[in-house]
């Protein structure tokens, strides 16, 4: 499942890029209501939304479980807590911190944990669904979105063609891929960190975008700063100028029509 060759830094994002999610991230946020759907957050429950970016979600969230339940969420990146610190709610804090250590939060605390596309950014997924469970109450459910090696996005695809276009090795690209897992490996893996009841569907979500900047910088701002990185600037320069070229194919009267595959999976603690 880990790709020993992704490299992920939490180290390369800027206040640019948090600002460009913020702006953009509304792809994902219609993607997270999809995964909040039958999770079924009921008023008054106690949530944890982990890799909560600029917090879109989490706000939703905490409107879903009303002033009697509250709603946290972590990111490891300072710039986009900052933005989400702005949501102004009483049930709904923020804080920075990783997936793989919630020790600050007490055995059995939240009855939801979710992760909207976070997962495939992290390589040590068992410690992390260990994480979850220890937070979780019995019976407390845990859903994430994640993306799946044997689907990748067509913009990916695009990219990697559009590199070999710019005369370039696309096998310099996977060496930056995320950590996607399979069905069979996700079940693995929430078999082994002791969650019953295992659900997955991988769904295609079609996205439009207006112009291929805005794509870029969707696609820019969801990596903080792990997109691209291993290439040079001129180089960088050569892949957008392919790929423009490769999207525009994609246009539609209403924008840039691309496929994005995406799988959910749910599970709950033992009672
Ligand atoms: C594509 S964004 C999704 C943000 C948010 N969940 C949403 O739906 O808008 C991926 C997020 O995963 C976070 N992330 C990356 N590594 C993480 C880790 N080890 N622990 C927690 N979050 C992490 C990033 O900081 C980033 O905000």
């Amino acid at each position: 499942m880990s790709d020993p060759l992704a490299v992920i830094s939490l180290h390369q994002d800027t206040p640019e890029l948090a600002h460009t999610y913020e702006q953009l991230g509304v792809i994902q946020f219609n993607h997270g209501k999809l995964l909040l759907e039958p999770l079924a957050l009921k008023p008054g429950e106690r949530v944890l939304d982990v890799g909560a970016g600029t917090g879109r979600l989490a706000e939703f969230a905490a409107r879903l479980v009303g002033p009697t339940g509250h709603v946290v969420g972590v990111d490891p990146l300072d710039s986009r807590i900052a933005i989400a610190r702005l949501r102004q709610s009483t049930n709904l804090v923020f804080d920075t911190g990783r997936a793989e250590d919630l020790s600050r939060f007490g055995e059995g605390e939240f009855d939801v944990v979710y992760f909207n596309s976070v997962l495939h950014w992290i390589a040590d997924k068992r410690t992390v669904l260990q994480e979850a469970r220890r937070v979780l109450r019995p019976s407390g459910r845990i859903g994430l979105t994640i993306q799946d090696p044997t689907a990748p996005h067509e913009s990916r695809i695009l990219l990697r063609r559009a590199i070999t276009e710019a005369g370039l090795d696309a096998e310099r690209l996977s060496a930056h891929g995320v950590y996607a897992a399979t069905d069979a490996e996700l079940r693995a893996l929430f078999d082994h960190t002791g969650f019953v009841g295992y659900q997955s569907e991988l769904r295609t979500l079609v996205e439009t975008h207006g112009n291929v900047d805005e794509l870029l910088g969707w696609s820019e701002s969801s990596a903080f700063g792990n997109f691209l990185d291993g290439f040079s600037y001129a180089e960088g320069k050569r892949i957008r100028a392919a790929f423009t070229g490769l999207v525009e194919a994609h246009r539609t009267p209403e924008g840039l029509r691309l496929a994005r595959y995406l799988r959910y999976a749910f599970a709950r603690k033992p009672e």
